[in-house]
């Protein structure tokens, strides 16, 4: 016990982490730091398409109403988690289905799910990781661009708003956190959406990263996103070790972590930062020893340094 709760210090900002059913209500001590120290939560997997919608037009909600109520439980908000994405999704989501059934799909689909938590969901991630990877092409290449053009954008963010004008509607992508080609083309689109009337509240910067990796141009990236009259959050932090977690390491990783949180700390419109897990044992990256807890729940360097930068 550290006496140290992130969720107060972040104040105003939320702090939150991605949480997992298949943990919480059933190891303890992930649990009680789920309880204790967030005030934001992002289903892990939950309402991934693939998830809640898995057969057409029949919804499981079952995951996603326990993390909405063990949000409301303890005074957290969350974010959805998401609509428009390449991954995680069902197979009857597939090449057979006309540009018509797909995109009265997505609708579908959007609609659905924001009117039965209307009230209760502070954003949406609505689009996922529309970037491509390789310079120049800008948008990624999925089923949703092949059936539906690049328009899928602003017609995933055009249903969100329409479904419940009230959640902040978000981007969110990777590999965005500093100023590269990747987020050069991201802002391209952003200034196009905006220019068009699409609704789009805020940008979400994943901030997967590599220990010693935290971009130099950060801030000043968020920042000429913030002057296109948006939100910003970091939504998926983790800083990766990608070797062994000797003393060195884990205070490299904490200066990172530091690093991160103090840029969002900058940045007026920075409104969160949510790291993608809580312990190392349940990240999604098995060996990176990427989070702010360790394997037994105990505080790493990293932790201290979140505390500190808040
Ligand atoms: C990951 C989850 O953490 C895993 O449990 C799942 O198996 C795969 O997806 N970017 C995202 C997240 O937007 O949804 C991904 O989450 C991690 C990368």
């Amino acid at each position: 016990k550290t006496g140290i709760i992130l969720r107060d210090l972040a104040e105003p900002r939320f702090f939150g982490a991605a949480a997992n059913t298949t943990y919480l209500f059933h190891d303890e001590k992930y649990t009680e730091l789920a309880l204790t120290q967030f005030s934001i939560f992002t289903p892990e997997d939950e309402m991934k398409w693939g998830e809640i919608e898995p057969i057409q037009n029949v919804f499981n909600f079952t995951g996603a109403d326990e993390i909405v109520n063990l949000a409301e439980s303890v005074g957290a908000k969350v974010r959805g988690h998401n609509f428009l994405w390449e991954t995680h999704l069902p197979p009857w989501i597939n090449e057979s289905l006309s540009a018509v059934e797909i995109d009265r799909a997505l609708k579908h689909h959007i609609t659905t799910i924001m009117q039965r938590y209307k009230g209760r969901i502070y954003a949406y991630d609505v689009v996922n990781e529309p970037i491509s990877d390789t310079p120049n092409a800008t948008f990624r290449q999925t089923i949703w661009t092949d059936k539906l053009g690049q328009e899928s954008v602003a017609k995933a963010l055009t249903y969100a708003r329409e479904a419940d004008p009230v959640p902040k509607l978000y981007i969110n992508d990777y590999d965005i956190e500093g100023i590269n080609a990747k987020s050069n083309s991201l802002y391209e689109v952003v200034k196009s959406l905006k220019k068009d009337g699409v609704p789009l509240d805020a940008i979400g910067f994943q901030s997967h990263i590599t220990l010693g990796q935290v971009p130099s141009t950060m801030k000043e990236n968020m920042q000429r996103f913030v002057d296109l009259d948006l939100d910003v959050a970091i939504t998926e932090l983790d800083i990766n070790l990608r070797g062994p977690a000797n003393e060195t390491a884990l205070a490299q990783q904490a200066k990172d972590y530091h690093s991160v949180v103090s840029t969002c700390m900058e940045i007026e419109r920075c409104v969160s930062v949510t790291v993608w897990g809580i312990s190392d044992d349940h990240s999604w990256i098995p060996d990176g020893e990427v989070l702010p807890w360790d394997a037994n729940k105990n505080p790493k360097p990293a932790f201290f340094a979140i505390a500190d930068a808040f």
